[in-house]
């Protein structure tokens, strides 16, 4: 269990990034600050849990409401010179990821920013002298990490490319790009001795690969509801919305895309379990049987509340064999009571008791917050290892 003591005299973002990075790191947290209650709205906002002085436990951080002089943050200078950031994309994610790190000077500089639209992220806040409207222009500018967030295929699996053919460390989450091409990737990025970091791509803020890499060797199986839209939309129906109208209230809430099919049909949850799996096992699975949400029948989701049960959309993986379905749970499975945007993973392990982490797993501030901590992670390199 780690005590992190936090004085009045700091943004709460700040005891927030400092938390999140020592619960992702598997330890049990307990917060002592004086703002007790804003700290735990601050958590929530990434999506993370938090309750006024009760013990923590794993899916939990634990605040305690105390007066704190001088804490751990008063004497967090940080060694060596700021981080260069090179951003490639200004939406959701990357507009959460610019606010933070431009409250952050002494540890991150901006370089550029990567667009289609200059306008657009102007009336979203990104100052004008950083925007560009290709991200090569970005990526000729002098910098230490690459932070790609324009998602797609195509474009940024050769974004990412380059940047570490240039001897960039990269900082991505876009599952689409890393499920197919990690370990091609990563082998790169070793010839070139940089890091490839990945963190959001699976979970938002849910340190799910974190966790699976930490364990490995000792996991027996793992099971998690990971997209966030399908658990949403599944929420939806079964509170009597027709299918559409459940989609565009995941729309409008921000966790759903213009085009949800990679969502909805379960591509998206098996591209995670990929990862995931690559973590927990070392190798991809033999097998992964997709199936997502879309044939289910509203019928069966809202029979299924009438039983006292709930559908979710599972993925799971046992060594070879990995799939995504929708299945029917009893309401006191670990996985059944995932509640909108949450996001959940149960892990089984030889010898030890089992895990269940939970965090949000998608949406600007809990996604922001995950590729911010792999940025941390980079300033906590070696002088040395952290220019390119
Ligand atoms: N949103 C989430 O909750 C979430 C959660 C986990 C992971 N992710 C991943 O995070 C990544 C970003 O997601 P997002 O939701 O932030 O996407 P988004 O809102 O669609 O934003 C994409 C950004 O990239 C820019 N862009 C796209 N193509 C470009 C190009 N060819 N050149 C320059 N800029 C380009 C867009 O510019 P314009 O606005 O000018 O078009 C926009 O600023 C994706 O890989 C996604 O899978 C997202």
């Amino acid at each position: 269990m780690t005590e992190l003591r936090f004085c009045a005299g700091h943004p709460l973002a700040r005891a927030v990034h400092r938390i999140y990075r020592v619960f992702r790191s598997g330890e049990r947290v307990v917060a002592v600050c004086s703002r007790g209650e804003d700290l735990r709205a601050a958590l929530e906002e990434v999506g993370l849990k938090a309750r006024l002085g009760l013990p923590p436990e794993l899916d939990c951080i634990s605040i305690v409401e105390e007066e704190v002089s001088r804490c751990e943050l008063c004497n967090d200078a940080p060694r060596g010179e700021p981080l260069r950031v090179a951003l490639l994309g200004h939406g959701t994610v990357g507009t959460g990821l610019y606010r933070r790190v431009a409250q952050l000077p002494e540890r991150f500089t901006v370089v550029g920013i990567a667009v289609r639209d200059v306008r657009k992220a102007e009336r979203a806040g990104a100052p004008a002298r950083l925007l560009h409207d290709r991200c090569w222009r970005v990526l000729r500018k002098p910098a230490d990490v690459v932070v790609e967030l324009i998602g797609g295929t195509v474009r940024a699996a050769r974004v990412i490319h380059w940047s570490l053919e240039l001897g960039r460390h990269v900082v991505t989450a876009n599952k689409a790009v890393m499920a197919p091409r990690a370990p091609e990737l990563e082998k790169l990025a070793r010839k070139r001795g940089v890091q490839l970091l990945y963190s959001a791509s699976v979970g938002g803020a849910l340190p799910a690969l974190e966790t699976l890499r930490r364990e490995r060797g000792a996991v027996h199986s793992f099971s998690g509801v990971l997209n966030a839209t399908s658990n949403f939309v599944l929420d939806g129906i079964a509170r009597g919305l027709t299918p559409r109208q459940a989609v565009v209230a995941a729309q409008r809430a921000g966790y759903a895309e213009a085009d949800p099919r990679l969502d909805l049909d379960g591509t998206d949850a098996a591209q995670k379990l990929t990862l995931l799996a690559r973590a927990a096992f070392g190798r991809d699975p033999l097998r992964v049987r997709c199936e997502g949400i879309s044939r289910l029948a509203p019928s069966r989701i809202r029979a299924a509340r009438e039983q006292g049960k709930a559908v979710r959309l599972v993925a799971s993986c046992r060594g070879d064999e990995a799939e995504v379905s929708p299945q029917l749970l009893p309401l006191d499975h670990p996985l059944a009571t995932t509640a909108g945007a949450e996001n959940r993973l149960f892990v089984e392990r030889r010898g030890a008791h089992p895990l269940l982490l939970c965090a949000k797993g998608a949406g600007r501030w809990p996604t922001a917050e995950a590729v911010l901590a792999d940025l941390y992670d980079l300033t906590d390199l070696p002088a040395r290892a952290r220019s390119a």
